[in-house]
């Protein structure tokens, strides 16, 4: 028998009733326990609502702590606050070259499809042209920018900086960060024009974890299926593994996916029996977003266990730089570690990749 059809009849136990709440794209309705650095971002966006311009900011932090998503409830307040606003939301791990991030800036002001192949150069310059025929003040985020500021394409910056600078459009710039570290490799030109202040975003404490996942599991659970409890070892491994409301969430999808095919309630008990699997999930998440490229990388360097540079740029076909961007866009989505080797008596240096977890 058809194996669907032999499930039919056996229905869920009704624990999701929004699964979607679950998903890493939802927007809460609320953002929990980050008011500061919510009224910080709205301060600082304010101004283009009287056309004046925006204060650029960084935002850093570890993984999880709401980088991403008190941006985007920002900029939705912002377009509902006022029309001046064009927010352009770019992830630098899906749109990772200097062209690609040109491109999706011009495409939110281009009615027509841009042609391909034209240069960054042109990219650049119809964008800053239609930017001022629309009388629009964009608001530009690049989140997971650290590929970009560590990698070759750091020249993106120097496109923004150009757009506010010498074309004297009100720009503003929100580039997301983990690695607080590699913002002191900018130059101070790119610091001080677009990253005028800076934004941190601390681990949430276990406390913090439990007040979001309440507000999670309302919003994507059937009533009076899970125990109380069972939120607070959620928050607790969260807690443990960097105070990421990330792990806190998904640790409670896996726990309610379990209660659905058993008990059809969450309890300690599911989340516990979940606890191993949270990881990996949410690197197969990570990992919808890599493209061809990437995955032959990850491939060949899983393959080998590890890989030099040398290796794989004799291994792959084509230029060596845009491959060193794909291992940097990797590396800065946790999926490679590298180091450099020391070579006796020889010149430059090797750098050497394995696959983490
Ligand atoms: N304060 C909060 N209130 C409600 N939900 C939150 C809050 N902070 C984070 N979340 C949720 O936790 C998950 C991770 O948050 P987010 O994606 O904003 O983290 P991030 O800081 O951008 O992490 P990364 O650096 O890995 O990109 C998302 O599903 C988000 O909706
Ligand atoms: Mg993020």
């Amino acid at each position: 028998m058809n194996v669907f059809r032999g499930l039919e009849g056996i229905r869920g136990k009704g624990v999701f009733r929004n699964e979607d709440a679950f998903n890493p794209e939802f927007l809460p309705e609320q953002v929990i326990g980050r008011g500061k650095e919510v009224r910080e971002l709205a301060f600082n966006l304010k101004p283009v609502s009287e056309k004046r311009r925006p204060t650029s900011m960084v935002l850093y932090g570890p993984p999880g702590t709401g980088k991403t998503c008190c941006t985007r409830h920002v900029l939705k307040e912002l377009t509902e606050y006022t029309q001046r606003a064009e927010p352009i939301y770019i992830n630098c791990w899906r749109h990772s070259t200097r062209t690609a991030i040109l491109s999706v800036i011009l495409e939110k002001f281009d009615m027509i499809n841009p042609r391909r192949g034209i240069s960054s150069e042109e990219v650049l310059h119809r964008a800053v042209e239609l930017i001022r025929k629309s009388g629009k003040t964009p608001i530009i985020v690049l989140d997971e920018a650290d590929a970009l500021i560590d990698g070759e394409e750091s020249g993106v910056f120097y496109d923004l900086l150009r757009m506010g600078e010498t074309e004297k459009l009100n720009v503003g710039v929100v580039a997301i960060t983990n690695r607080e570290d590699i913002l002191s490799l900018l130059d101070r030109r790119i610091r001080s024009s677009l990253m005028q202040a800076d934004v941190e975003f601390k681990r949430y404490t276990p406390g913090e974890l439990k007040e979001i996942l309440k507000d999670r599991a309302k919003a994507g659970l059937v009533p009076g299926s899970w125990d109380e409890e069972a939120l607070g070892v959620c928050a607790a491994f969260a807690g443990k593994n960097g105070g990421d409301a990330r792990i806190a969430i998904t640790l409670l999808w896996l726990a309610g996916r379990r209660a659905e095919a058993g008990s059809g309630r969450i309890t300690v008990k599911e989340v516990e029996e979940s606890k191993n699997r949270v990881l990996q999930e949410i690197k197969e998440k990570r990992e919808e977003l890599l493209d061809e490229e990437d995955k032959a990388l990850m491939e060949f360097i899983k393959k080998k266990g590890r890989a030099t540079s040398g290796e794989i740029y004799a291994a792959f076909r084509g230029s060596e730089r845009a491959w060193r961007e794909h291992l940097g866009k990797l590396e800065s989505m946790g999926l490679l570690e590298s180091e450099y080797l020391r070579e006796e008596g020889k010149k430059g240096r090797t750098r050497v990749f394995r696959a983490k977890l």
